[in-house]
């Protein structure tokens, strides 16, 4: 079977990591969770203390922060020059500045690079907010995944009470639609959906129904 690129995009709660991580899994593919390299260097800015609006300070930044994801049989690890960030780029304090950071020509240009450079080999499955329109263009399958604001904040409403953390779910949705209007209005590299992307609203479908569909849709591009 060919081996082709799959690029997931869509709103923060969504599903992309989930569904993203299983379809590769189950063709055998590269998974490339983009977000995680965004948040990344956004905890490596709090680290330095160095403002999110300092786009020449944050692009010297990343110039000096090594990204490695790697896959193994319970999910991905994110390591940081070094250092096991997989947790600690979850947090609340990242999770409401990524977008600021993640806004800058710089930051993008340099993180377009690393990403295009891991794809390159074909057999990736790749998720973000740019995947589709921006990062991998000619993607052979590219997805649209989305959900109601509501399910999307429930969702990681569960996420982090299963962590044994409590949080308000009214606070969460606003976080989440913060975030989204903020991605969704950025002058570079905007979340949209690609013109050639297939929507796939998970509001209603379980994480199985949802990857049933994209390897459903991969098996068609394969012939
Ligand atoms: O998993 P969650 O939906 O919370 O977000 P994420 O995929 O970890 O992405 C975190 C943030 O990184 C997004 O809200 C965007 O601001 C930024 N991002 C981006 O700008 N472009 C990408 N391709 C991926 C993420
Ligand atoms: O990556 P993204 O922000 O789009 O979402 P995620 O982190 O993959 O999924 C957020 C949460 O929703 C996870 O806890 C998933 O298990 C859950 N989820 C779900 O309950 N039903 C789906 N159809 C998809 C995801």
């Amino acid at each position: 079977m060919r081996k082709i690129q799959i690029a997931i995009d869509g709103p923060a709660g969504a599903g992309k990591s989930t569904v993203a991580r299983q379809v590769a899994s189950n063709l055998n593919y590269l998974y490339i969770d983009t977000g995680a390299m965004f948040r990344a260097l956004t905890y490596e800015a709090i680290k330095a203390n160095i403002h999110f609006s300092d786009a020449a300070g944050l692009k010297k930044l990343l110039e000096n922060t090594e990204i490695h994801l790697i896959q193994d049989k319970v999910g991905q690890k994110v390591i940081v020059n070094g250092e096991d960030v997989t947790e600690a780029i979850r947090s609340q304090e990242v999770t409401n500045a990524v977008s600021k950071v993640a806004v800058h020509k710089e930051v993008r240009e340099e993180m377009l690079t690393r990403q295009r450079f891991l794809a390159k080999n074909g057999g990736v499955v790749m998720d973000g907010r740019d995947i589709g329109t921006c990062v991998l263009k000619d993607a052979a399958l590219k997805i649209f995944l989305t959900a109601s604001v509501e399910e999307r904040a429930r969702r990681r409403f569960e996420e982090l009470l299963s962590k044994g953390v409590s949080t308000n779910l009214d606070e969460l949705q606003t976080e989440i639609e913060l975030r989204d209007r903020q991605d969704s209005e950025r002058e570079i590299a905007p979340l949209k959906k690609a013109e050639d992307a297939i929507v796939i609203d998970s509001t209603n479908l379980s994480i199985q129904e949802v990857v049933n569909k994209i390897l459903g849709l991969v098996k068609e591009r394969n012939g």
